[in-house]
């Protein structure tokens, strides 16, 4: 792996878990790198396991047609292989174990010039690891959650929304019908992007974003001011990380083998438990959950990974290094890939979406 040297031959790999618009990004990069600049790629399956077991291929030309709208990625993935701490059998159990070095050595072994990194904030941590240790490095920003820190948007975001969205417009018939609560789980770990826009996006009637901690008492309310007015019914947009004042999110399960263990889930139906007896009105609970993450990916997402998968072959044929492509004032950029490595980026409590939701009298709950 060469620091300025002339990349003749790049890799691939999706991380973390699937996402609308990898295969659009995949096909970008294979594209322009070996159209434009002849530099020939390689793909590494199911992510950075794939790297660990050295399991990696050659992309053609030929290999990305027809994958610009097809969901999920033609490379695989895996969320629980980070090479700085993988788990390998250790007795009964596992204990973690650094196999970057055999990462480096796979890349080394195959004459691989650069790592291209398509991820969310856990890849992005393990990419500028391996940049620390000299390795050619760059990322490309993908989550449904958006909470990656220093892109304004991730590729995925908008296809989740777009479905989000068209579920709350869905339950919209059963609420009015059986003058019910009508209670949408999303997905978004940690972040509201997936609640707020979907639920701002459909009109729902309350939104619950983990960035807003809720009161019961306060829903409560305003659902029965709502049915005071001869609103008798409402439609609830809930994130899955959203939590009580002074309280924590609900978890779902915890996967010890996984680099970022904690699966949040469950709160939609808690809520409707609660909100019946504190209303008397008839809850019901939906939990979205992987469907948020299915299917092609929607025209924007389709030329937003386009774009970032040209531009970060751009940026590497330019001598560009360990950069991460982003969306920065609305234009594409690039910033050091270390300043993004774990951290995310969440919704500040005064963003125009949500001003504009309470100004329209939606409800957060508080
Ligand atoms: O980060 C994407 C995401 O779908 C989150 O919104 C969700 O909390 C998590 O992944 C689910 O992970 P898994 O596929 O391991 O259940």
């Amino acid at each position: 792996m060469a620091g300025k040297k002339r990349i003749k031959r790049i890799a691939v790999m999706t991380g973390g878990g699937d996402c609308p618009g990898l295969n659009a990004v995949i096909r970008a990069v294979t594209k322009t790198a070996i159209s434009r600049y002849g530099i020939e790629v390689w793909g590494i399956e199911d992510g950075f396991l794939g790297l660990i077991e050295g399991r990696m291929h050659p992309l053609q030309y030929e290999d990305v047609s027809n994958i610009l709208t097809v969901g999920g990625t033609i490379l695989g993935s895996c969320n629980k292989s980070n090479p700085f701490a993988f788990h390998v059998s250790a007795g009964k159990g596992t204990r973690k174990k650094d196999v970057s070095d055999i990462c480096v050595h796979n890349l080394e072994h195959n004459r691989i010039d650069a790592l291209i990194c398509i991820g969310g904030d856990g890849t992005m941590a393990s990419a500028s690891a391996f940049a620390k240790k000299g390795v050619t490095v760059m990322g490309v920003p993908k989550t449904i959650d958006n909470d990656l820190w220093g892109t304004e948007v991730t590729f995925g975001f908008n296809t989740a929304v777009n479905t989000a969205a068209d579920a709350l417009d869905k339950v919209h018939t059963t609420a009015s019908s059986h003058h019910r609560v009508m209670i949408v789980e999303v997905m978004g770990r940690y972040a509201g992007w997936i609640a707020l826009y979907a639920g701002a996006a459909s009109g729902a009637d309350v939104i619950l974003i983990p960035e807003i901690p809720y009161r019961f008492d306060a829903i409560a309310e305003y659902i029965q001011a709502r049915s005071k007015k001869g609103k008798r019914f409402s439609i609830i947009a809930v994130a899955e990380g959203a939590k009580p004042e002074g309280g924590q999110a609900f978890v779902a399960k915890i996967l010890k083998d996984s680099p970022d263990p904690i699966r949040l889930g469950g709160i939609s139906a808690v809520l409707a438990e609660q909100l019946e007896t504190l209303t008397g009105q008839s809850c019901r609970a939906v939990i979205l959950g992987h469907v948020q993450r299915g299917g092609s990916p929607c025209p924007y997402d389709r030329t937003l990974a386009t774009q970032f998968g040209h531009h970060v072959v751009e940026l590497l044929a330019k001598g560009k290094r360990n950069r991460l492509v982003v969306i920065k004032n609305g234009q594409l950029d690039s910033i050091p890939l270390h300043q993004a490595a774990g951290r995310i980026k969440t919704v500040p409590k005064n963003h125009p979406l949500v001003l504009a939701a309470k100004a329209v009298n939606t409800s957060f709950g508080v």
